[in-house]
């Protein structure tokens, strides 16, 4: 399957990309949906490369997946599961049957109910002890944190509900701080974890509980819990009205668009949440109609496909330039990582190609006064994915908005360009050196370019175009594992860490010894163990 194209790839290898950029280019290389436009002109796809890709989809069966996924089939086979998030922004469609049974009225009715509570929260009608809610504290980690942390930050602008704060982290420090900022009367503590076992998530809510406890003479009542597991939650104290459940084909990744959501709810309020949910449900749309050279996530997916799997770039970037996509990458470094970061297929076989990339990344600018200089100058190729929004949310400061457009440009096009040596000669010509220094100093001021990145550009980052990033992404992430023939929906990796840590815990507390612990592995116990007491 593969051979075709790394056979056409070896062919295109010393093109230039900017010797195929020309004007007729941006417009086929370009993909658009709404008002959002993806160019992935500034790579060395061409037609026939395009051609060989698109036919990756065809040989892997991506349609008939697709189509089995929003119809609710259980795809996540390794777990006997449906995948159905883009049924939680299914907010006008039709029937979504699972077991026999229609999901949809089910999903409407819990975002009616998140709907009604944020509201009476937000006008004080659900008040703390000591009076309207001015703090929120959403507990839980890997999905049941990433989304609504991201998208929170994401949505600033939009923000008119009280604070939201995120604990993640079992490290004591995480918790500590969050809750010194808070006055305990008026703090709602969300519990948001898919299962209700995960131990940092549960960790952190029983000294949230304990936090609350000292203060207050019922602590329960300012506990909401986001999960599947309603016989956890009861046992936690947390009563059923206070609790918004979600089923088991919502994945943890995948949970940001329904109760786990609650915390963005709160912050920018009901409508605004609406919105993000459609601009979720309008990518999907888009994603199952488009023509696949028209279709903006299954171009993302090839685009991600040739440059890891054909071309055998190991990472990719994903650099914002919009501040307030800060958390984008580590979002998506779940996401995407925890999804495709397989090294089996579907049906226990070794996977014919890598499994998905590396993927890291910082908001521009920042990250250009970081590690650019290894994207611009290294031995390894980073392939990017620049965002940028035409407006930002601050009209008074429009020409530092432009400032951000054009950095991001300049360096879509400095990967692409460089300079060769004769330029970088010139130039320190240009300076006065000569001879031996001239020779030396130039090779350092050499750019190799041909390195390729993608720009999604959007008009403003509003919840209707956050809903459709992260969607865009989502579908990306599962064209991806579908050509590459892997469960994109389940995540075994994690299971292993988390039995050690649990078999750990007795002996780092010194209750058991170190017998049948490797010799690196007991001589920091030891260590630590000294230094804990
Ligand atoms: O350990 C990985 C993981 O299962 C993620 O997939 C998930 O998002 C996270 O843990 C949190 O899980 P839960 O919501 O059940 O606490």
């Amino acid at each position: 399957m593969w051979e075709p194209l790394k056979a056409h790839a070896a062919q295109v290898a010393d093109r230039r990309i900017e010797a195929i950029c020309d004007t007729a280019r941006a417009a086929d290389f370009q993909v658009r949906t709404g008002d959002m436009l993806l160019d992935y002109a500034k790579t060395n796809i061409d037609a026939a490369t395009r051609a060989l890709l698109i036919g990756l989809l065809d040989q892997t069966g991506v349609a008939a997946r697709r189509a089995a996924m929003f119809a609710g089939a259980r795809i996540n086979e390794t777990e006997g599961r449906a995948v159905l998030h883009t049924a939680l922004r299914n907010l006008d469609g039709g029937p979504v049957i699972v077991d026999g049974a229609d999901v949809i009225p089910g999903i409407r009715a819990t975002l009616d109910r998140m709907a009604t509570f944020a509201t009476d929260l937000r006008e004080g009608r659900i008040a703390g002890a000591g009076g309207a809610y001015c703090d929120v504290v959403n507990i839980g980690i890997g999905g049941s944190d990433l989304g609504p942390a991201m998208a929170t930050r994401a949505l600033s602008p939009y923000h008119d509900g009280p604070r939201c704060h995120f604990v993640s982290n079992v490290d004591p420090g995480d918790i500590a701080e969050v809750l010194a900022r808070c006055d305990p009367a008026r703090t709602l503590v969300i519990v948001a974890s898919k299962t209700f076992t995960t131990i940092e998530t549960m960790t952190n809510a029983r000294t949230a509980r304990a936090w609350l406890g000292e203060r207050m003479a019922d602590p329960a009542a300012q506990f909401v819990a986001l999960s599947s597991a309603a016989d956890r939650t009861g046992a936690f104290g947390i009563p059923p009205e206070r609790v918004f459940g979600f089923e088991d084909w919502v994945g943890g990744r995948y949970s940001l668009w329904g109760p786990i959501g609650l915390s963005l709810m709160l912050a920018i309020g009901p409508d605004a949440f609406r919105a993000f949910l459609r601009g979720g449900q309008a990518m999907d749309s888009h994603f199952c109609a488009a023509p696949w050279d028209q279709n903006m996530p299954a171009m993302l997916a090839l685009v991600g496909l040739w440059h890891n799997q054909v071309c055998g770039y190991a990472t990719r970037a994903v650099l914002p330039y919009d501040n307030r996509l800060g958390r984008l990458p580590a979002y998506l470094q779940q996401l995407e990582m925890e999804s495709n970061g397989k090294r089996v297929a579907m049906d226990g076989s070794d996977l014919t190609a890598p499994s998905g990339p590396v993927v890291w990344g910082e908001p521009g600018t920042n990250g250009q006064h970081a590690f650019y200089q290894l994207i611009h100058q290294g031995t390894r190729i980073v392939p990017c994915e620049f965002l940028i929004a035409a407006r930002g949310h601050e009209e008074d400061l429009h020409h530092q908005h432009q400032l951000l457009i054009a950095n991001c440009l300049a360096q879509s096009e400095a990967l692409m360009k460089g300079r060769d040596l004769d330029a970088a000669r010139a130039g320190m010509a240009a300076d006065g050196l000569t001879g031996a220094e001239l020779d030396r100093q130039s090779r350092h001021r050499v750019f190799p370019g041909n390195r390729p990145s993608t720009t999604l550009a959007y008009p403003q980052l509003d919840p209707f175009t956050l809903g459709q990033i992260i969607a865009l992404y989502e579908h990306r992430v599962f064209v991806e594992g579908v050509v590459l023939g892997l469960n994109s929906f389940d995540q075994w990796g994690v299971e292993l860490g988390k039995e050690l840590a649990t078999a750990l815990g007795p002996v780092v507390e010194g209750r058991q010894g170190t017998a049948g612990k490797d010799g690196s592995t007991a001589g920091l116990i030891g260590f630590l163990r000294l230094h804990n007491a």
